[in-house]
């Protein structure tokens, strides 16, 4: 590992608001069983006592990066709480130098995989969710998309009832096959674009839009740079029962035909993050 990544490791450890937990905080391992089992972190239920000290409602970016929209949301909105999650430390410690060295209250991190992101939160604790330019997870398993019925499962544990979910992308598939999740399942759709800076977006009135406009995050700024068209979807995940795959409702090589020459290599552009 380079003298650089030590360097915001060693960091990291001084922030407050972050938190890094290790994976064995959230992991029990049944006896006799190879099956692992999540298990509730301490601080689950106790985000706004413990990291905040206020009850305002909190909000969550997942697969922050650097934390862009962490930060800039923050900044508009000194009422309301932020937590950017994302495992890779050293993106995370651009956000949380930033945070901690500009005094921000309302900012706060957490280095742990999506995955577990159940551990982490109690029912109605979250108010929105952000989904800003996840990796689209083209092949392989459809679970791994951080918009599958599979995710959107673990969201619904702690979003508030009429809780938001913000999805950003470049990739016109992964928000081709949100809209399918969101479609089978009778989502409402509270905001849709699928160029959102040469055509704009449509929205329920009273959505708060220009944020999606005035803020580019890292990744955002390589991909408009490429040229490629920004989508944004914005939904709830207000649903009774287990939510549907969307199965063949989905045209999966069609939308991978429209993600380009992308499809063929890894969604990660060149740029190190
Ligand atoms: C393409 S980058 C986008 C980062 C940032 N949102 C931006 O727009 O600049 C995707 C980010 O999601 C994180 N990520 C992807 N899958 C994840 C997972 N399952 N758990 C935690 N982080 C994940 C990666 O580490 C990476 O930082």
């Amino acid at each position: 590992m380079g003298h650089g990544k030590l360097k915001k490791f060693a960091e990291n450890e001084t922030f407050r608001c972050l938190l890094q937990p290790d994976a064995s905080a959230v992991l029990d391992k049944e006896a006799g069983s190879r099956e692992l089992r999540l298990r509730d972190h301490a601080i689950k239920g106790k985000w706004g006592r413990e990291m905040f000290g206020n009850d305002h409602p909190i909000v969550l970016e997942l697969g922050c990066g650097k934390g862009d929209y962490t930060l800039a949301l923050a900044r508009r909105h000194p009422e309301i709480n932020y937590i950017g999650v994302d495992i890779k430390g050293a993106r995370l410690w651009k956000g949380a130098k930033e945070a901690t060295e500009t005094e921000m209250p309302n900012v706060a991190f957490l280095r742990t995989r999506i995955e577990f992101i159940e551990a982490f939160f109690s029912p109605g604790e979250i108010a929105e969710i952000w989904l800003t330019f996840s990796d689209p997870q083209l092949r392989g398993s459809e679970n791994a998309r951080l918009s599958s019925p599979l995710f959107l499962e673990r969201y619904r544990k702690f979003l508030r009832p009429g809780g938001i979910v913000h999805l950003k992308t470049d990739s016109r598939y992964l928000y081709e096959y949100t809209r399918s999740v969101v479609a089978v399942n009778g989502l409402q759709v509270l905001a849709s674009g699928t160029d959102i800076y040469h055509e704009g977006l449509t929205a329920v009135p009273g959505l708060e839009t220009d944020i999606v406009f005035q803020v580019q995050t890292f990744y955002e700024q390589m991909f408009l740079e490429m040229g490629l068209p920004i989508t944004y979807l914005a939904f709830t995940l207000d649903h009774e029962g287990p939510y549907a795959f969307p199965g063949e409702a989905f045209d999966h090589e069609k939308w991978l035909e429209a993600e380009g020459p992308r499809r063929s290599f890894s969604h990660q552009p060149t740029k190190k993050g």
